[in-house]
């Protein structure tokens, strides 16, 4: 059977009304498309949990600065739908920007998780986290998913999407998925399609890099900040210029600068114009 498509608010709702009312729990994936084996792993994953399964593509600019890749953000619906079939996903809903957002972006409705959402990426993307925030909880009153499936390679996205839901108290259920990576260790990202040649031989050096880290802390490393700038020194002669490179608590975020139980080194790096962000647990 063929994947449904389905472009319209109402028809997604209807759809997913009727599911439910039929018994079936819904699995949701939320995308910008462009889809590569990272996405595809959280569908799967989305599938053994439950009956029916959602994916959303859509590129959402609320999320993009004034000065960002929205334009050229890749768009390859229809690969992105042959790359679904094989899954048997049981509807796509790919909704064009004008009629996702009916009102102008300065009289919407806005979902903002504070403090999580200006730190790390936040403070050097004004307003990307809002945007996350208000498209995801706009897709799950959509889709009216039982669980819904994201990646750590995002990590502060993760983060930001489980207070929102746990303080706003929504009937969904987040589900974390880890990083699917390249042979050599880069994490699969839509962006890495913008890298050259070159770019694309020394962007693995960055989870080398953290892993490294992660190393030296096991072997009880106790001065996280001049860790820190050691590494921060390594990336640098790599090649990259540096957006952060941190070391926080993995669930409040909070600055650490002793090793503490559950740690994360978090990262955002530039090759030319191209930003890359990755994290490993500690
Ligand atoms: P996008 O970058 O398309 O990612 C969609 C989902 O795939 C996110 O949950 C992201 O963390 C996950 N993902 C991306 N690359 C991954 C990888 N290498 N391994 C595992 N998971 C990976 O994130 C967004 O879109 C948007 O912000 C969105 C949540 C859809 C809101 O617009």
């Amino acid at each position: 059977m063929s994947v449904q498509i389905i472009t319209s608010i109402e028809d997604m709702q209807t759809i997913s009304s009727r599911w439910r009312l039929d018994g079936f729990r819904i699995g949701f994936v939320p995308t910008m498309g462009n889809l590569h084996e990272g996405h595809l792993r959280l569908v799967e994953k989305a599938k053994q949990n439950v009956d029916k399964v959602v994916i959303s593509i859509f590129v959402n600019p609320l999320q993009f600065g004034p000065n960002e890749d929205f334009e050229k953000y890749p768009r390859t619906l229809d690969a992105d739908i042959e790359k679904l079939q094989s899954l048997s996903v049981d509807a796509v809903f790919a909704p064009d920007e004008k009629s996702f957002y009916r009102n102008d972006k300065d009289k919407m409705t806005y979902v903002e998780v504070p403090g999580l959402s200006d730190i790390l990426c936040g403070a050097s993307r004004p307003g990307h986290f809002r945007g996350v925030t208000t498209v995801v909880n706009k897709l799950f009153n959509i889709v009216q998913a039982d669980i819904a499936v994201f990646g750590s390679k995002d990590y502060q996205q993760l983060t930001i999407i489980r207070q929102m839901v746990e303080e706003l108290a929504m009937p969904v259920k987040i589900i974390g998925m880890d990083t699917v990576r390249e042979i050599d260790g880069l994490a699969m990202s839509s962006r890495n399609r913008y890298l050259s040649t070159e770019q694309r031989n020394i962007a693995p050096k960055l989870y080398q890099c953290l892993q490294s880290m992660r190393q030296v802390i096991r072997e009880d490393e106790q001065d996280l900040t001049k860790l820190v700038t050691e590494y921060k020194k390594v990336l640098l002669k790599d090649g990259f210029q540096i957006d952060y490179l941190e070391i926080r608590d993995a669930h409040s975020f909070q600055s650490i600068e002793e090793p503490s139980e559950n740690m994360v080194i978090l990262t955002a790096v530039w090759l030319g114009d191209t930003r890359l962000i990755d994290n490993i647990l500690v």
